[in-house]
């Protein structure tokens, strides 16, 4: 049921609930020091009463402690004095004789300890000892009765003090009393409503928070989200609602991303499309020709629409696979094989592997590097993947009798070698560079080799190296041409 309250009331049930401890508390611990310091006061007061009787009344100080005629002492005693009970007690502590009413008597025998830490000259007041007529400890004064030498007994006299009458009887007969719990009362009530209207008022921009964020969510989260504004007053409130903001301010940011995400997406998609479309419906024009003119068809013009269909066919087929690659990359579920291994090994391959594509274009393909035993940890099919789309790009942007360099460079940080395919051919316009990675771009310079390309290359390559854990560079050579960079850690 506390969990339903809100935390207004929460504060304010709890503020009450302190403050009633507290008063009570007080009220308790100053009543208590109050009645012990009386006592102590009476106790010290009375301290030879018991001996001025025994010294002054021959009677008591005779042998017949038990006598009618004591009782009448005492009884005479009790009327000049209302607040006093006499006792004779035997040398064990049985009562022998008494003031009081015989059938308000209810122990017979009253502990000696405390009466002779009293007669012995206690500085330790109160002292309380048992009394005849009730169950709690009561002050009192005590002394020896002597006959002759011999200890006979003693007497005991409880000071009976108003100084236990409840507040409520003193507050009953005392004006002044009255007046000042009425003042207390009021004070504490203005301090309650204090309590409830700062409570109220510190809470407020709590509730504010609260109001906006329920707002917000019920705006479904359809638009852009507006900060929300509360009154400066607490600080931690503030903390919490310029937190809320910077959230706010990061969830704007990432909706605009992901709109504009979402329209690239979109018009990639119509692009791509695009691209598929041409080769597409080339392939289906040569094969209804071919399907529909049949035996009308030259051998030859027969063959050359074929090769063309398979052509296309194969071109298409190398489209949807850098497409459904990127899409594989960019779903976030693809993770690096690590495998050790030198990279000289992989270099010499592709060198191997390119070559007969390069003689033909009269371009050099060299591998450069100082130390072939260099061994790296990554993942060798993509890293190869990534070779391949650098050096096929490299021959094409490369004229005949060009150089490509695969070059390993050791760097000076540690661990790290460089990896750059250079080229001597046309180079980058500086403007486009930035550019290059995004899907589908292509430079203003590119250049052709009669196959049909999409501009996925690049960005493909990005995507793998962040998968390695390097980041590929690019900048136009000194000379002429470009190069292409990235760094793997060493083992
Ligand atoms: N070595 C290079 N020299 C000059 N320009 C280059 C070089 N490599 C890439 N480019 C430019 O960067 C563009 C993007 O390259 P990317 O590999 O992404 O696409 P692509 O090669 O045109 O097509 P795809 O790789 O999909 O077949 C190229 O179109 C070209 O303009
Ligand atoms: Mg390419």
């Amino acid at each position: 049921m506390l969990n339903k309250l809100s935390l207004f009331k929460k504060l304010s049930l709890s503020a009450l609930i302190i403050f009633l401890i507290l008063v009570v508390g007080f009220v308790w611990i100053s009543q208590a020091i109050e009645s012990v310091s009386r006592a102590q006061a009476e106790q010290e007061l009375h301290r030879d009463l018991a001996a001025h009787l025994v010294h002054d009344n021959p009677l008591i100080s005779s042998e017949q402690l038990n006598s009618d005629t004591i009782g009448n002492l005492f009884h005479s005693m009790m009327i000049l004095g209302a607040n006093f009970e006499f006792y004779v007690l035997d040398n064990s502590g049985k009562i022998i004789n008494f003031s009081a009413k015989p059938n308000e008597i209810i122990r017979k025998i009253v502990n000696l300890e405390p009466l002779n830490n009293f007669i012995q000259n206690s500085q330790q007041f109160p002292i309380y000892a048992d009394d005849p007529r009730g169950n709690e400890g009561k002050i009192f004064s005590a002394a020896i009765i002597h006959e002759g030498d011999k200890k006979i007994g003693y007497l005991f006299v409880i000071v009976r003090s108003k100084i236990y009458d409840s507040v409520f009887n003193r507050l009953k007969n005392n004006q002044q009393l009255k007046t000042i719990l009425l003042v207390a009362a009021t004070s504490i009530l203005f301090l309650f409503a204090l309590i409830f209207l700062s409570l109220h008022f510190f809470v407020q921009p709590l509730r504010d928070l609260t109001k906006a964020i329920n707002s917000m969510q019920q705006n479904g989260f359809k638009e852009k989200l507006s900060l929300i504004e509360v009154a400066k007053s607490s600080s931690e409130i503030n903390i919490l609602t310029d937190a809320f903001n910077q959230m706010i301010a990061q969830t704007n940011q990432q909706f605009d991303q992901l709109k504009l995400v979402d329209a690239e997406r979109r018009e990639l998609l119509t692009h791509l499309s695009h691209d598929l479309r041409t080769p597409l419906s080339s392939l289906q024009g040569f094969l209804e020709t071919i399907s529909l003119k049949q035996d009308q068809l030259e051998p030859k013009k027969r063959q050359e629409y074929i090769e063309r269909s398979l052509k296309n066919a194969q071109r298409l087929k190398h489209f949807v696979d850098q497409i459904f690659e990127l899409a594989h990359l960019e779903s976030g579920h693809v993770s690096a094989n690590f495998e050790t291994f030198p990279i000289a090994e992989i270099l010499y391959d592709l060198k191997e592997k390119f070559s007969i594509k390069v003689d033909k274009k009269k371009i050099t393909l060299q591998v450069k590097l100082k130390n072939e035993k260099i061994q790296t940890s990554t993942d060798i099919g993509k890293l190869e993947r990534v070779l391949n789309n650098l050096i096929e790009n490299a021959i094409r942007h490369t004229p005949e009798n060009g150089v490509i360099s695969l070059e390993l460079v050791e760097t000076e940080i540690n661990n790290q070698v460089q990896i750059i395919v250079r080229d001597t051919g046309i180079g980058i316009p500086e403007d486009e560079i930035p550019y290059l990675f995004d899907a589908r771009y292509r430079g203003s310079k590119t250049a052709e080799d009669g196959e049909r390309h999409i501009g996925l290359g690049l960005t493909i390559t990005k995507k793998l190296l962040n998968i390695l854990g390097s980041e590929i560079k690019v900048k136009n050579n000194d000379g002429s041409g470009a190069s292409f960079s990235f760094q793997l850690t060493v083992i």
